[in-house]
């Protein structure tokens, strides 16, 4: 089988791609490894910078969102010397979060790409990315049956996340990896919102966090021992442990509620780079993990998605190759910026992992505090603050 674009993975970065390919008549199919269904329900992240709502809305995608999402402009950190509130929306660019579930994103992009014609396999694992130097790169895939396909292409878009196929065929990349040594836990309650922010609070404990989702669903986070699993406590001594840290003897206690789904989450980061390889080329995940502390991973994927689409249209309609030569580069610039800044708040929010020289360091907690301090009080340093929470 062929197509002029094969995509790898329905995720947020092949779903927008495949949409801006459809809308402009190029050929394309994307192969995925799950379900439906499971695509269609996997939670995952759910705040959306300014910059996805707008690639979103200027291709027609986002009704789903302005219908159902909630925009979303005010973080509130807990410290043990007080708490302070940021209202980001109001500060830096101005710019503010629309809370929309990826799985319901995701929902969206498939509806509006299969509504266009679009083609999608589903069940179907991309196993290996080969003769990606010349002109035809051809790919094999396992299928829903079971049998070994091949796909050739002009192009491969690799938005198959950190294990895809994408990632294991590359012969002469470098994978930056760093490891802050912390992990969360990460929860989905049956509950309200506790608070009308996002919560990070700080503690000596470790972390915890609170992101709202929907009115009848949150998200918690709560800094977990690695190598415990994440079944070891009860329901009650998380939700003890989340009020403990979160400080509600002073702010008030949680609204707890059944929790719907535990994982753990190593807030370990990657780049790759480069992110083209001849006819493959990487986005979201595939191309780079950023710790999930500040909500970057959608935003980049999106952003990435829409780039590579450009592109790619640009190649394959005018034999222009600017846009794909300059593809890697102009991505790694958002990358590593969202890296940066993801660095950033983890040191912001967590103590030096245990097995750190400086672990246990009143030195680092000190300046952990002032940190804290700066940005509760300094003007510009909230607005940098801002900028980069929202931006990518
Ligand atoms: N063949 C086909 N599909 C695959 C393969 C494979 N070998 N391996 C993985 N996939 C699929 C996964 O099942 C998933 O649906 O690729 C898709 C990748 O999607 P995401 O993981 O959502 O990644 P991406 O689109 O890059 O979006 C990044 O997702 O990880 C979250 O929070 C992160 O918000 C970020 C976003």
């Amino acid at each position: 089988a062929s197509a002029d674009v094969v995509v790898l993975g329905a995720g947020p970065a092949g779903l927008v791609l495949g949409n801006l390919l459809l809308a402009a008549g190029i050929d394309c199919v994307v192969l995925e490894r799950a379900s439906s269904s499971r695509v269609r329900t996997r939670a995952r992240a759910g705040f959306l910078a300014p910059n996805t709502v707008r690639i979103l809305d200027g291709h027609g995608l986002a009704d789903g969102l302005h219908q159902n999402g909630r925009p979303h402009g005010t973080c509130e950190f807990r410290t043990p010397e007080g708490r302070f509130r940021l209202d980001y929306g109001s500060l830096g660019r101005g710019g503010r979060h629309h809370v929309y579930p990826q799985q319901h994103l995701v929902t969206d992009l498939l509806r509006h790409y299969l509504a266009r014609g679009g083609r999608i396999h589903f069940r179907t694992e991309a196993l290996a990315v080969h003769d990606t130097d010349g002109t035809r790169p051809c790919l094999t895939a396992r299928d829903a049956d079971g049998r070994t396909v091949r796909w050739t292409a002009r192009y491969v878009a690799g938005c198959d996340g950190r294990h895809g196929a994408a990632r294991r065929s590359l012969t002469a990349a470098t994978v930056h990896h760093h490891d802050h040594g912390v992990t969360w836990l990460g929860l989905l309650a049956q509950a309200p919102p506790s608070l009308d922010a996002v919560g990070y609070a700080i503690h000596d404990r470790g972390f915890a966090g609170h992101m709202a989702r929907t009115p009848e669903v949150t998200r918690y986070y709560l800094q977990w021992q690695r190598g415990v699993a994440a079944d070891a406590w009860s329901g009650g001594r998380i939700w003890d442990e989340l009020d403990l840290r979160m400080h509600a003897p002073e702010y008030g206690p949680l609204s707890r509620g059944t929790l719907l789904e535990r994982g753990l989450f190593d807030l370990a980061c990657d780049v790759v780079e480069p992110l083209r390889h001849g006819s493959l080329f990487l986005a979201g995940d595939a191309a780079s993990v950023p710790a999930p502390a500040a909500a970057k991973g959608a935003n980049l994927a999106v952003l990435e998605a829409e780039i590579l689409a450009e592109a790619l249209v640009d190649a394959l309609t005018r034999g222009d190759d600017r846009g794909l030569d300059a593809y890697s580069d102009r991505c790694l610039a958002h990358i590593w910026r969202a890296q940066e800044f993801t660095g950033w708040m983890t040191r912001l929010l967590h103590a030096p992992p245990e097995d750190a020289p400086d672990a246990g360091s009143p030195f680092q907690a000190a300046l952990r505090r002032s940190r804290i301090a700066s940005l509760r009080t300094s003007r510009i340093h909230q607005d940098w603050f801002a900028e980069n929470y929202v931006g990518v």
